[in-house]
């Protein structure tokens, strides 16, 4: 029998991770692996209702990484939330023109990944999840922010350069032509930020890659309040959204090359594992994941990074300790470990595999899921997009 079989046997296996594990009310927390980089937190205390709100793009099958990192965190916090704390998931449509698509293959993109959230195990009657692209409000804050914007704030961002030359293959940012450069994707994250104002959020689940971003909300959240004060007694309009990061942990390697992250746009097939792959696809992208020659299993991300990203795999897949992990399987060879790690992942995926399968077909269900979704977001944002109106002179 596998190690993995004898360790998970008789316990009960978890889908979500203990790196998943988020900030949670501390009457329903039960362990913390997350980072809040909050700067001010008596500025962002009072988060009881909390809200919560996410974002993701519909740009392509989601991997392991987009898994662990952002999906399965998304289900935990719908899971531990308190029953007064909304919850509201976006497809960010408007995000993913931001560079060139191919029209046919975004609209069912749009509609794919609102089947994998629903195949994850968000719940659509406990959190709002709808399309960006069916609210217009967003676009209107969006504007509004933009005149708040200072350029250069802007242009120091190192997202869109990271975004541009992703999308040229370019070998990094430096060579990054800016003529090609359009002003959506200069402006992409003032639309991030007036996704995450507009619903008054608390608390925005997203991986370390999107700090800049948050930063950027917060400063605009202060920059507005200052700006559009309203009468003596009127409260600010926005509170200070703080960022929630899954533990490292949870950062996913390519399984090619572990010095750079797991991602949609490798040009190598081979480096992620993708939702709809097979046991078998799993299975042999994982045995042939970039090791090393030394013996036996441990725990170093620097020296033994090929190693240390499959501990970390595992470990997320098994809701343990990496270094447990490691420890655990210190005397095995590369190829039994593999085989571990290859079976973990495959529990993982297949039964939101499976769910998605029987999903995608229901076009009826996810369009009634998406319509209901942006009625409900809507109701929120009305209201917000009131009080801006009313602040900026805009009534
Ligand atoms: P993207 O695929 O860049 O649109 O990212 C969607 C979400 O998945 C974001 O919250 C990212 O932080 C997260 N994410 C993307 N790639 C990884 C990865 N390799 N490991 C962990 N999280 C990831
Ligand atoms: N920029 C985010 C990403 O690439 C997606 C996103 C758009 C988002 N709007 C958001 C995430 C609002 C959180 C909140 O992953």
């Amino acid at each position: 029998m596998s190690l993995l079989r004898q360790h998970v046997r008789g316990a009960a296996r978890s889908l979500f991770p203990s790196c998943l594990l988020s900030h949670s009310p501390s009457h329903v927390r039960r362990t913390v692996h997350t980072k809040d980089v909050a700067q001010n937190a008596s500025q962002t205390r009072p988060t009881h209702p909390r809200v919560v709100f996410s974002g993701i793009q519909p740009t392509g099958m989601p991997h392991l990484g987009n898994m662990l990192g952002a999906l399965m965190n998304w289900v935990k916090l719908q899971r531990e939330a308190a029953p007064e704390d909304k919850l509201i998931f976006s497809i960010v449509g408007w995000h993913a023109l931001t560079l060139p698509q191919d029209p046919k293959e975004l609209s069912a993109a749009r509609r794919e990944i609102l089947a994998v959230l629903l195949a994850c195990g968000i719940d659509p009657k406990r959190s709002i999840v709808f399309h960006q692209d069916e609210n217009r409000h967003h676009a209107e804050l969006a504007w509004i922010l933009n005149c708040i914007t200072p350029m250069g704030k802007l242009h120091r961002m190192t997202t869109w350069k990271s975004r541009l030359a992703a999308s040229r293959n370019a070998r990094d940012d430096s060579e990054v032509d800016e003529s090609l450069l359009n002003v959506g994707l200069f402006t992409y994250p003032v639309l991030q930020a007036a996704d995450i104002l507009a619903y008054k959020t608390t608390h925005v689940p997203v991986g370390e890659d999107q700090q800049q971003h948050i930063e950027l909300c917060r400063d605009l959240a202060v920059t507005f309040n200052k700006t559009f004060k309203g009468g003596k007694d009127d409260p600010p309009v926005f509170p200070l959204p703080r960022h929630v990061i899954p533990s490292t942990s949870c950062r996913v390697l390519s399984l090619k090359d572990p010095s750079s992250k797991m991602s949609k746009s490798s040009p190598d097939v081979n480096s992620r594992i993708l939702l709809t792959d097979s046991a078998e696809q799993i299975n042999k992208k994982i045995r042939r994941a970039v090791t090393d020659s030394i013996t036996g299993i441990s725990y170093d991300s620097d020296t033994r990074p090929g190693i240390a990203n499959l501990v970390d795999i595992l470990a997320a897949c098994e809701d343990a300790k990496p270094q447990d992990v490691a420890v655990r399987y210190a005397n095995r060879s590369h190829a039994e470990f593999k085989m571990d790690v290859a079976e973990a992942v495959e529990g993982l995926m297949s039964g939101p595999r499976r769910e998605f399968e029987r999903l995608r077909r229901d076009i009826a269900y996810l369009d009634s899921v998406s319509k209901s979704g942006a009625a409900r977001a809507m109701e929120i944002t009305e209201k917000t997009i009131d009080e801006v109106r009313k602040r900026t002179g805009l009534y």
